[in-house]
């Protein structure tokens, strides 16, 4: 058996991650014991939440250790089991580290194959899928003829996040950092309008013209300016599904931007905060609605897929850049 590849976290990164902040590392491929499993890895997520594992800040979920495998969601196959419940072919998910061999005690979901490619089960089926469908549902609470924002809009959950909001009968205007991006967004996912945040003159201006009847429910991948430039076209009642705020990820210091609290009161807008496991006891039943828009071609998706395990922290780092539209993923190996 070849040598495990492991991708550790060298060190905690101040500002913008590097290379530096990451080791590539070998070590021997680990022997299951009893109950356990050896799971060869075929896809690794890499997700901005992740930043903020790499500091040691209080967060809902503990820091990486610095030395240690870095971990996140893995689609990977049981090359080896000694847990009576899976068997050596099977393809599985868990949380799982960065590496070419995982052992496992067996807290893994199986996944069909057959029902939807293994790459779907990180994205669209997957965590992110989970986070558009409940953020923008459960909080945003889109009404048929109201206008629907989303920032971040072409990235993993955004991309999904303005088809939902579509498929509800809204209006839906997407802000994203490139122009091959917003045109992707209107002409094959249907968005109405779109803005390109690196390129407008006045951010508060474009949102204003793309929202001519005013903002109903903004769904803010991002933070900082662009949330800034919706908050002041919130309608009275609206409401804010605050998904994320990777505008502010690699901050050193917390920005002090306009002080728009006071419309949030003057419009009676309800924000809510959310991290999406607060749903989990409800990702089948929303998994099972997703799948079916996918099969009847209303939800589309795209992937944006890096080679090779050592590529996983350009492949994370292109996350701040805005190197993907849809979901990033690593393809680690093939299936057996
Ligand atoms: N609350 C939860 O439970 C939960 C779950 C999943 C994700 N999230 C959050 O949701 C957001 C989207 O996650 P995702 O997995 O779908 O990632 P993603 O949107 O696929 O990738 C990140 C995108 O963010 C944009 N971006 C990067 N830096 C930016 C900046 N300074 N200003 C504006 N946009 C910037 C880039 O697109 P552009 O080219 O458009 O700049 C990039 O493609 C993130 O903030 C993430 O932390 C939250």
């Amino acid at each position: 058996m070849p040598n495990n590849v492991q991708i550790r976290l060298a060190s905690r990164p101040k500002g913008m991650p590097t290379e530096e902040t990451f080791s590539v590392v070998e070590a021997q491929v680990p022997t299951p014991g009893p109950g356990e499993v050896l799971v060869k890895t075929l896809y690794l997520s890499v997700d901005p939440y992740m930043r903020g594992r790499m500091s040691d800040a209080k967060s809902y979920v503990p820091p990486f250790v610095v030395g240690d495998v870095l971990t996140g969601g893995v689609v990977g196959q049981v090359v080896e089991s000694h847990n009576d419940k899976f068997h050596v072919g099977e393809f599985v998910l868990g949380e799982l580290g960065w590496q070419h061999y995982n052992l496992s005690s067996g807290r893994l979901t199986k996944l069909n194959a057959d029902l939807a490619p293994l790459t779907a089960y990180l994205g669209v089926l997957g965590m992110p899928g989970m986070t558009a469908y409940f953020g923008l549902l459960d909080i945003g609470r889109p009404k048929a003829g109201e206008t629907v924002v989303v920032s971040g809009a072409a990235g993993a959950v955004g991309s999904l996040v303005g088809q939902i909001a579509k498929l509800k009968g809204c209006r839906v205007v997407g802000i994203a950092g490139s122009d091959d991006k917003n045109r992707y967004l209107e002409s094959e996912l249907g968005f109405d309008a779109t803005i390109n945040y690196k390129t407008v003159d006045s951010l508060r201006k474009a949102v204003a013209a793309a929202c001519p009847e005013g903002v109903d429910v903004y769904f803010d991948n991002v933070g900082g300016d662009i949330t800034d430039a919706v908050f002041l076209h919130l309608n009275d009642f609206s409401r804010v599904a605050l998904c994320g705020q990777i505008a502010g990820y690699n901050a050193e210091k917390v920005e002090m931007g306009p002080r728009l609290l006071s419309q949030l009161l003057i419009h009676r807008v309800l924000l809510k905060g959310f991290i999406v496991s607060d749903y989990h006891a409800d990702y089948g039943k929303a998994a099972v609605e997703m799948a079916g828009w996918l099969k009847e071609g209303k939800l589309k998706y795209k992937e944006t897929i890096v080679d090779g395990l050592e590529h996983a922290p350009q492949a994370f780092l292109g996350l701040f850049r805005g190197d993907n539209i849809g979901k990033q993923l690593v393809r680690v190996a093939m299936p057996e």
